[in-house]
C-alpha cells in the first residue's frame, strides 16, 4: 500500500454559522496541507476562526455551523461526507482533538480512569485488563503518576487536567492530534513545559499536530510551519522561521510586531488601527484591506488569490502580484 504523502489535506472549505437568516462565515476558503508528523501552528487573533476551522476539520460543530464547501481528506476519505458512524471509527484512532477546557471535556463525575478505559472500549475491542494497562502507559507518558487514574477532574490542578486529556488524545496512538490552545489555561511556566512535552512526544510517536494558539511566542520554537487566519482566511502560511524572521502579509508582519520578543508580554498591534471585521458582514475584496498600510486599489474589488513569494507556501496578498508576474515570465523563458 502507498503512503500518502499528507495526513491531511484541506482544500477551499468553507464554514458558516447561522442564527436566524444571519450567516457568518467564520472560515472562508482554507487550503491546508499537513505532512506527516508535521507540527503546524495555527495563530491568529481571538475570533478569527481557529476553533471552527478545528472543527469544522474533526466534523465536530454543532447544530447551528455546516460546512458549506470544501473538502477535508484524511486517511483516503472525504471528511466532509463522512457519517457519525464512519467519523467514530476515525475519531480517537485516526485524530483525536484536545480541546481548550479540559474541564469541559473531562466529566466531572467519573475517574480519569475510568473515562480512559469508557473511550478505549468504545472505539476497539479491548479488555478491561488492557485498558487498565493502556490508561496506565498513557498516564505516564504524559508525565502523570497513573495512580491519578483513581482521581476525579476536580482533584486534578489545571495543568494535569490538560495533560489527562492530551493522555485521553493519545491513547490510540493516532495519525493526527488537533490541538485548540490547550495550554492557554495555564501559566506561563506550565504552558512552556507543556508544550516541551508536547513536542517530545510528538518526535517520539511520530503523529501530526495542528496546534492552535493565539500565542505567537508558544508556536515560535516548537512549530515546523505556521499558518497566519485572518477574518477566517489564512493569510500567510510558511516555515515558522521564515514567518518569524521576514513576514511576507502585512498582517503577519502587525502580528508580529506585537511580539517583541519571545518572552515579551502582548502589546496592541503596531501601525494596524481598528480591528478585525465582523464576519457576519466582511469587507469586500481582501478582507484586512481597511487596515492595511499597504492597501492598494484594487485591493477592495478583488480577493486576492494566493501568491507564493521567496519560498513561503502561500501569501494571500496584491503586493506579490508583481513579483509572481516577474517570476512566471523568467520561468516561462526557453
Ligand atoms: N457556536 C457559534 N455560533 C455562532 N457563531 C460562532 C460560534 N462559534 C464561533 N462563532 C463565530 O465564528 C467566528 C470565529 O470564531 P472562532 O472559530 O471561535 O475563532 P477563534 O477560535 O479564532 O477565536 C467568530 O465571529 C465567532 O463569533
Ligand atoms: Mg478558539
Amino acid at each position: 500500500m502507498s503512503v500518502a504523502p499528507h495526513v491531511l489535506e484541506v482544500k477551499d472549505l468553507v464554514v458558516d454559522y447561522y442564527a436566524g437568516k444571519t450567516r457568518t462565515r467564520a472560515v472562508n476558503g482554507v487550503d491546508l496541507q499537513l505532512g506527516r508528523g508535521e507540527f503546524l501552528g495555527l495563530v491568529g487573533e481571538s475570533g478569527c476562526g481557529k476553533s471552527t476551522l478545528c472543527f469544522a476539520i474533526a466534523r465536530l460543530l454543532g447544530d447551528n455551523a455546516q460546512i458549506s464547501e470544501g473538502d477535508v481528506l484524511f486517511a483516503g476519505q472525504n471528511l466532509v461526507y463522512l457519517r457519525e458512524k464512519q467519523l467514530r471509527h476515525l475519531r480517537w484512532r485516526g485524530y483525536s482533538v484536545v480541546m481548550q477546557s479540559a474541564m469541559n471535556a473531562l466529566n466531572p463525575v467519573m475517574t480519569v480512569g475510568a473515562q480512559l478505559t469508557d473511550a478505549m472500549k468504545a472505539h476497539t475491542k479491548i479488555s478491561k485488563r488492557d485498558a487498565r494497562q493502556r490508561g496506565q502507559a498513557v498516564m505516564q507518558l504524559v508525565g502523570i503518576d497513573p495512580i491519578h487514574l483513581e482521581s476525579y477532574p476536580h482533584q486534578l490542578s489545571g495543568g494535569m487536567r490538560q495533560r489527562a486529556m492530551i493522555a485521553m488524545a493519545l491513547v490510540f496512538i493516532p495519525d493526527l492530534i488537533i490541538m485548540d490552545e490547550p495550554t492557554s489555561a495555564l501559566d506561563v511556566v506550565a504552558q512552556r513545559s507543556l508544550m516541551i512535552q508536547i513536542k517530545e512526544l510528538q518526535r517520539e510517536l511520530g503523529f501530526a499536530v495542528i496546534f492552535v494558539t493565539h500565542d505567537m511566542s508558544l508556536v515560535a520554537r516548537f512549530s515546523d510551519r505556521l499558518a497566519i487566519m485572518y477574518a477566517g482566511e489564512i493569510v500567510e502560511l510558511g516555515e515558522t522561521r521564515q514567518v518569524f524572521t521576514d513576514p511576507q502579509h502585512p498582517y503577519s508582519r502587525g502580528l508580529l510586531s506585537a511580539f517583541p520578543s519571545i518572552h515579551g508580554e502582548r502589546e496592541e498591534l503596531k501601525g494596524i488601527p481598528g480591528s478585525p471585521p465582523d464576519l457576519r458582514n466582511p469587507p469586500s475584496g481582501c478582507r484586512f484591506h481597511p487596515r492595511c498600510p499597504s492597501v492598494m486599489k484594487i485591493c477592495s474589488t478583488a480577493e486576492p488569490p494566493a501568491y507564493s513569494p521567496r519560498g513561503t507556501d502561500l501569501v494571500r496578498c496584491y503586493l506579490y502580484a508583481d513579483q509572481e508576474a516577474e517570476h512566471i515570465q523568467l520561468r516561462s523563458v526557453p
